[in-house]
């Protein structure tokens, strides 16, 4: 399902979501027929209680925890995105991205069959996770790294939690998010895609779920990473970067980097201005770092 801030099925959202109104009311405000919200509010059941009151109209009694009117909403406010992909199941939202192609669209997912991590990993992704990826343009690797950064920042902020270096998101030193930025999209139009996974009401041995911190709804998560990634276009790349080193509680202690060129350990000493790591004064753009104890 393709949603954008003119699809009809979204307009009638947000008018339910003022209160009641009647389909005579939508369809003037909308300019479209009174059979036309008919069908559309049909449709908008598969993911929305809607009652219909003779004489009041149309409200929304409750909605389907995710569902795609609510994750747009949050995409279309807080984004920049322009159209949103909605998926009950899909191989990964990281790979229809990259086949889309263009910046400025999200893909979001119920689950995933085919889910992506770092450094060629599975990425497990049963039904009650959150999964989406949003494309931003991109005009250097440089920004690949730098949104590795930001992801990481907006999801802490958003959970409460702490990072690893990269950007794993940590509750209680347990991985609650995981978040795989690629570079993509053409030569003329490249585009860095984020790809965010986050444990919601799913549960994986060791490794932390939201709910087990009281916070159950995926559409709440989503909006709340939303809402962080707008409050963070506010900062500079300094104040980010600032605000990542508090966060990551990697800095300071004794790791080993897995990297594709080799095994390295030492003291994680700071990040640079591009977010690599320095480790005993080398400098390590990517690996899988493990926190080891001094
Ligand atoms: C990691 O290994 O820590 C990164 C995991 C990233 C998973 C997310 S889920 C949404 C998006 N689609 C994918 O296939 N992967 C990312």
């Amino acid at each position: 399902m393709r949603l954008t801030e003119r699809s009809v099925d979204y307009l009638i959202y947000l008018e339910l979501l003022k209160g009641y109104a009647s389909g005579e009311e939508i369809a003037r405000r909308l300019g479209i027929s009174r059979t036309a919200v008919w069908k559309q509010i049909d449709k908008m059941r598969r993911y929305l209680s809607i009652s219909s009151k003779p004489g009041v109209g149309y409200c929304i009694i409750s909605e389907r925890d995710p569902n795609p009117y609510a994750i747009a909403k949050a995409s279309f406010e807080n984004l920049e995105v322009s159209e949103v992909f909605y998926y009950k199941s899909v191989d990964s939202t990281n790979e229809r991205a990259r086949i889309h192609g263009k910046s400025s669209a999200l893909f979001f997912a119920e689950q995933q069959t085919a889910g992506r991590g770092r450094m060629g990993r599975e990425w497990k992704s049963e039904t009650g996770g959150l999964y989406f990826s949003i494309t931003f343009p991109s005009s250097a690797l440089k920004e690949v790294q730098r949104f590795t950064v930001i992801s990481g920042v907006a999801v802490a902020r958003a959970v409460d939690g702490k990072l690893k270096w990269p950007n794993d998101v940590l509750l209680e030193d347990k991985k609650v998010c995981g978040i795989l930025c690629e570079l993509s999209g053409s030569f003329e139009e490249p585009v860095v895609i984020v790809g965010i996974g986050v444990n919601v009401r799913n549960k994986y041995e060791n490794a932390a779920s939201l709910c087990d911190y009281g916070i159950c709804s995926i559409n709440e998560v989503f909006a709340r990473i939303a809402r962080e990634f707008k409050n963070l276009k506010l900062k500079s790349w300094g104040e980010i970067l600032e605000e990542y080193r508090k966060l990551c509680t990697t800095l300071g202690r004794k790791v080993r980097i897995y990297t594709p060129s080799g095994i390295l350990e030492g003291i994680a000493e700071d990040v640079d201005e591009n977010g690599a790591l320095l480790v005993s004064g080398k400098t390590v753009l990517v690996g899988d770092c493990i926190h080891l104890r001094s």
